[in-house]
Parts: structure tokens; C-alpha cells; sequence
């Protein structure tokens, strides 16, 4: 993640939701406040584990999810964009395939604390 998201990050005490609403695999929408904008995230769970990173494709600034919160995970296991079919590998974010290979999603940091999914403090 780089240090412009990390530092404007504004971690507020509430969770972004509870662990169990995200299946294991699966994805989730969260709304957070970062440097004072109110963005879209995905957030991956993969066991206890779970990633984070905008909801903006680097390819058109579009969001990935079809409707709110319904990604497109495809059968090798990458998340597609629901725009223009981008694909993204699950543990950095990067594009592998579409009309923006080589680049990647914008990482979030985020924390599983109780069940609970929050924003890392800076
Ligand atoms: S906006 Fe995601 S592939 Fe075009």
C-alpha cells in the first residue's frame, strides 16, 4: 500500500462490517471515509484473512462490482471488473489481464479484531 493512502487514512473506532458477512472466498462492499472522501472499498476474505482496496479500476476509474457489493470472481480465482473484464490476482491487486495489465488496484490497509473488520490505524 503506499504511503499517500496509509497517511490519509482517518481510522474511525466503528468496524467496516463483521467477518462472517463476507463469505470465505468471497467478496464485500464497505463504505469508508479516507482523507475526508467517502470511497468504495472491496474487501477479500480469504479464511480469517481479509484484503482491501478501492473500488476504482485503474483501467477507467469505474467501480468493479456489477451491482453493489457483486463482484465477478472468476474460475481460476481472480476478480474481474465488471466494466471491461480487467482481472486482478487476490494478493496484490494487480491487473493480469484486461485493458490494464501491470497496473493494480489501490490497496487499503484493514485489520480482523473480534470479528470485526476495521481501517488500520496509520
Ligand atoms: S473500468 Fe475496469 S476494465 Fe474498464
Amino acid at each position: 500500500m503506499s504511503e499517500d493512502v496509509r497517511s490519509s487514512l482517518k481510522a474511525g473506532a466503528a468496524p467496516l462490517l463483521a467477518l462472517a458477512e463476507i463469505a470465505d472466498g468471497g467478496f464485500a462492499e464497505a463504505e469508508a471515509v479516507l482523507g475526508g472522501d467517502a470511497e468504495s472499498l472491496i474487501l477479500y476474505r480469504e479464511g480469517d484473512a481479509v484484503r482491501a482496496w478501492l473500488n476504482v479500476c485503474p483501467h477507467a476509474g469505474r467501480r468493479l462490482d456489477w451491482a453493489p457489493g457483486q463482484f465477478l470472481k472468476s474460475k481460476d480465482g481472480l476478480l474481474v471488473c465488471a466494466a471491461h473484464g480487467a482481472s486482478f490476482e487476490l494478493l496484490r491487486g494487480d491487473c493480469v489481464a484486461g485493458p490494464c495489465r501491470g497496473e493494480s488496484l489501490r490497496a487499503v490497509s484493514v485489520r480482523v479484531s473480534d470479528g470485526q473488520v476495521f481501517l488500520e490505524q496509520g
